[in-house]
């Protein structure tokens, strides 16, 4: 059924991490409100499904932290039309570990992904959005990014970097017609939320407890509930909100 009210009729965006969760759940939703997508993965299984729900939508798998890849990624969307609209929903938890336990090659392949990966998203699609007269951007930080988190701190640190990323972003290219906000989701119901609690081992239940307990809410989120804001970020409605890093996590950043 077409949607009542599409807000993104003929936009042209840039999807990373759309094989899974909320890059899928954005995808899919910007999809039925008009917007035309490249979607992009490492996961070619996940971004199949994905394509299934987003009508004319491009798939491209790679990896969000190889220049090549995004820059393929890239001229895919502007081979579409002006690019306008940019997601990057790509990231992964890393390792949970205290800081002196992590390993090297677990802390490079998380800011590579995390970090690198948001930021290659930013130098190939930011161009495109100049040339286009504008755009909007939202990038995936966490709630993570903004307070320190004992459970994942190596996780924390790289979300930290994702929200002055975009911060930056918003005061560096404003002039440009372009907006940038982050959003700092809390627990949501996707599968990193699984393996968040798997990677406890036999204290899973416990850390899945505990999460639900610390929440002022006592659940976890539903995607809906971040891909809403999400649109709405990318939305004309939001045309002077420019470099909020939005807490999305039923009122845990509050206390
Ligand atoms: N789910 C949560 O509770 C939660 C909370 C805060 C922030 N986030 C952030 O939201 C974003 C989406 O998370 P999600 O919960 O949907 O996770 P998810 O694991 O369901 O999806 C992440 C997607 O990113 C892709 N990906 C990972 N590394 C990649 C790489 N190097 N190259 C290309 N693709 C890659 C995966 O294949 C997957 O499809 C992430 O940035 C995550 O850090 C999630």
């Amino acid at each position: 059924m077409p949607h009542p009210d599409p807000r993104f009729t003929g936009r042209i965006g840039l999807v990373t991490g759309a094989g899974s969760g909320l890059g899928r759940d954005v995808a899919a939703a910007l999809s039925a409100e008009g917007a035309r997508l490249v979607l992009f993965d490492r996961d070619a299984a996940g971004l199949a499904e994905t394509a299934a729900a987003c009508p004319g939508a491009v798939t491209v798998t790679g990896d969000v932290a190889v220049a090549a890849d995004i820059h393929r990624a890239a001229q895919a969307a502007a081979a579409l039309g002006p690019v306008t609209l940019l997601v990057t929903a790509a990231g992964i938890l890393g390792p949970t570990a205290p800081l002196p336990q992590v390993e090297e090659a677990d802390w490079d392949r998380l800011f590579a992904t995390n970090v690198k990966g948001t930021w290659l998203a930013l130098k190939y699609a930011l161009p495109l959005m100049e040339a286009a007269g504008g755009g909007a951007v939202v990038t995936f930080a966490s709630g993570a990014g903004l307070a320190g988190n004992v459970t994942f701190p190596a996780y924390s640190a790289s979300k930290g970097a994702v929200v002055l990323m975009t911060k930056s972003v918003a005061l560096g290219h404003v002039g440009q017609g372009i907006r940038a906000n982050t959003v700092c989701p809390g627990p949501i119901e996707t599968p990193m939320l699984a393996l968040t609690f798997a990677s406890a081992g036999n204290m899973a239940a416990e850390r899945e407890a505990a999460f639900r307990a610390r929440n002022p809410m006592g659940r976890f989120g539903r995607p809906s509930e971040i891909t809403a804001a999400v649109l709405f970020l990318l939305s004309d409605a939001a045309a002077y909100i420019n470099g909020v890093a939005l807490p999305i996590d039923g009122g845990k950043q509050a206390g």
